[in-house]
């Protein structure tokens, strides 16, 4: 049932090439230029008009609405705000008719993502669910929505689940823009293309996984640790930070790295594992200073970089590679490395992956 692996966790990790695939497969065609999406298409009005969008999530899934926030903004120029489920829920949030919500889910029966969609609704918003497992009570309360089609997730511990999670987000989002007139041709093919591609990208940065490895047994004693990544990558240092504390019990805080000069700058000492989310994009001259600055402080940088980058190994004591690609897509692979890190620092320390104490695979008490 592991397919030869010792824990689903590391099993689901290396499923991602032919998750996403399957994600992508029968929407996508990078040639013909389409996005086929039904639960899109049937309610492009609604969406491409709507005021506001509001992603509502839990966990790994609020990480993913978080990539999709800066996603849906740049290409589809709509705001959207991002919101836990459970606080959503107990505040009197402000819904317009013409809002859509976004519920994004796994499981599709988190009790905190379930009520806060309950009350959107009562109020009158339109809700698109992103959700993996068919039938499920999320999927049965949208009135619309994108499956992730990424199988069944075993591991208490998501993994490929969020990567589907931003495949879909990003095909919703493209299909949006390109209706709405907010994107080129040619960016709107690039991207078609861009994402076509995340598979084969995944299955080569999957290669890189003894280097992870080595890496974990090298961190594994570690107290706590930091994660930075700035734009796209802001939440992915959140998601990896996550992983860590799931799957190692190690205490690890994600940042937006230019929060760090607002305080977290404190905890770095030559003992701090700070790992940073770094690819290539727009924010990159910017995160290299703030790697400097980890430097200059003695914390033990380990960076997650594009391929070519000749710059930040020369100021990181570790690196973790992933293949080149669009920021808009980037976070697909640069989670990855995170995931494998995680899992080899747990399975090191002896725990148990797949089922971390604590834990259960779906909420559903709020
Ligand atoms: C993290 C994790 C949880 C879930 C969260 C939401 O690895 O598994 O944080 O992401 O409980 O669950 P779903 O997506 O099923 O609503």
């Amino acid at each position: 049932e592991k397919g030869g692996y010792d824990h689903f966790m590391i099993k689901e990790i290396n499923e991602q090439p032919h998750t996403i695939y399957d994600c992508l497969r029968g929407r996508l065609d990078p040639v013909a230029g389409t996005i086929t999406m039904a639960g899109v298409q049937n309610n492009i009005e609604q969406l491409k008009n709507a005021q506001r969008i509001v992603m509502i999530a839990c966990g790994t899934s609020w990480h993913a609405g978080l990539v999709a926030e800066y996603v849906f903004e740049e290409l589809c120029r709509i705001p959207v705000e991002v919101e836990y489920a459970s606080e959503f829920r107990y505040r009197n949030p402000v819904i317009n008719k013409g809002d859509v919500i976004i519920a994004i889910s796994q499981s599709g029966e988190t009790a905190d993502t379930i009520v806060a969609i309950d009350k959107a609704k009562e109020q009158g918003a339109f809700i698109f669910g992103v959700v993996n497992v068919v039938g499920s009570s999320i999927a049965r309360l949208s009135h619309a929505g994108a499956y992730t089609h990424a199988g069944p997730e075993i591991g208490v511990a998501s993994t490929k689940a969020f990567t589907a999670q931003l495949a879909v987000l990003t095909m919703v989002a493209l299909k949006i823009a390109l209706e709405k007139g907010t994107i080129t041709h040619d960016r709107y093919m690039h991207l078609l293309n861009e994402l076509h591609e995340i598979p084969d990208k995944v299955k080569l940065l999957l290669e890189d996984a003894e280097n992870v490895k080595a890496i974990g047994l090298k961190y594994k004693d570690a107290g706590d640790f930091l994660y930075l990544g700035r734009g796209y990558n802001f939440p992915v240092a959140l998601e990896g930070a996550l992983k860590l504390k799931e799957i190692s019990y190690i205490h690890a805080e994600g940042y937006p790295a230019a929060e760090m000069k607002h305080g977290p700058i404190a905890l770095v000492d030559e003992k701090l594992p700070v790992v940073f989310v770094a690819t290539k994009d727009a924010y990159y001259d910017k995160i290299v200073s703030n790697i400097q600055e980890i430097k200059a402080r003695k914390g033990q940088v380990i960076a997650v970089i594009t391929e070519n980058d000749e710059t930040i190994p020369t100021m990181s004591n570790d690196i973790m590679f992933v293949p080149e690609a669009d920021e808009i897509v980037a976070p697909m692979l640069s989670v990855i490395p995170l995931q494998l890190l995680s899992y080899y620092i747990g399975v090191a320390k002896g725990l148990d992956v797949d089922k971390p104490r604590n834990l259960a695979k779906s909420v559903t008490v709020e």
